[in-house]
């Protein structure tokens, strides 16, 4: 393949999105973008110093006072705050919730949006989210859309936690999942959705590398 494509994979939380895309990076020898961890590390910073995650004036003084950067790190973006590396730090579900509450207000969408935009500015990049196809690469080369039945992702994220050693109780889990859904697709500004023209992927009864190769399937008979 000649032309570096930009290639975008929305989606809900515990759809495989980050699993599916990384692999899928390394495969193409692509930049990997895990968007949700722009999202995830300003909300780092907001639990830490307790501001409110609902509160559209303070969350404007945390993203004029905070810099994020992206870095690329052996082709996987890494997310700076405040030069702080908070890579290890983002993964928990608390976090995950208060990251799709601030995610929310434009303000903190707008601050991250360039960001994303020039990390694809060359092309080469397998970016994962939930607005890739539809607001921030609207133009990209391939547009997938992972899904899976709620039951499902719970599953396969009480299994992820379980496996890195995280304690995590199935129900809160199923309860933090299903407010996530909720606040990610119901949104006024960039909710979630499958954006026009994208392949949707149900990858319930598949696994990892199946999904992987549907996609590259999709990429070399275009
Ligand atoms: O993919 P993730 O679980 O790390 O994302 C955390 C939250 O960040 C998600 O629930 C909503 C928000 N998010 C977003 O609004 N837009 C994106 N492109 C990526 C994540």
């Amino acid at each position: 393949m000649g032309k570096k494509l930009v290639i975008t994979i929305d989606g809900p939380a515990g759809a495989g999105k980050s699993t599916v895309s990384k692999i899928l990076a390394k495969k193409l020898d692509y930049i990997y973008l895990d968007t949700g961890a722009l999202y995830r590390a300003l909300a780092y910073k907001a639990l830490n110093l307790n501001i409110p995650t609902d509160e559209v004036s303070s969350l404007a003084d945390l993203c004029s006072n905070t810099k994020v950067v992206l870095e690329n790190a052996g082709g996987r973006m890494k997310v700076y705050v405040d030069g702080e590396d908070v890579e290890e730090k983002i993964r928990t579900e608390e976090i995950g919730l208060a990251a799709s509450k601030i995610s929310a207000f434009a303000v903190v969408r707008e601050k991250l949006l360039h960001l994303q935009r020039e990390a694809g500015i060359q092309g080469g990049i397998v970016a994962e989210g939930r607005d890739m196809g539809s607001v921030v690469f609207p133009h990209a080369d391939y547009k997938f859309y992972l899904d899976a039945q709620l039951e499902e992702r719970i599953k396969r994220r009480h299994n992820e936690l379980l496996e890195k050693g995280v304690s995590a109780e199935y129900q809160s889990i199923q309860q933090d999942m299903f407010i996530r859904d909720k606040q990610d697709k119901q949104r006024e500004i960039a909710p979630l959705k499958a954006p026009d023209g994208a392949i949707i992927i149900d990858s319930d009864n598949l696994s990892v590398q199946e999904v992987v190769e549907k996609i590259i399937s999709y990429l070399s008979v275009n």
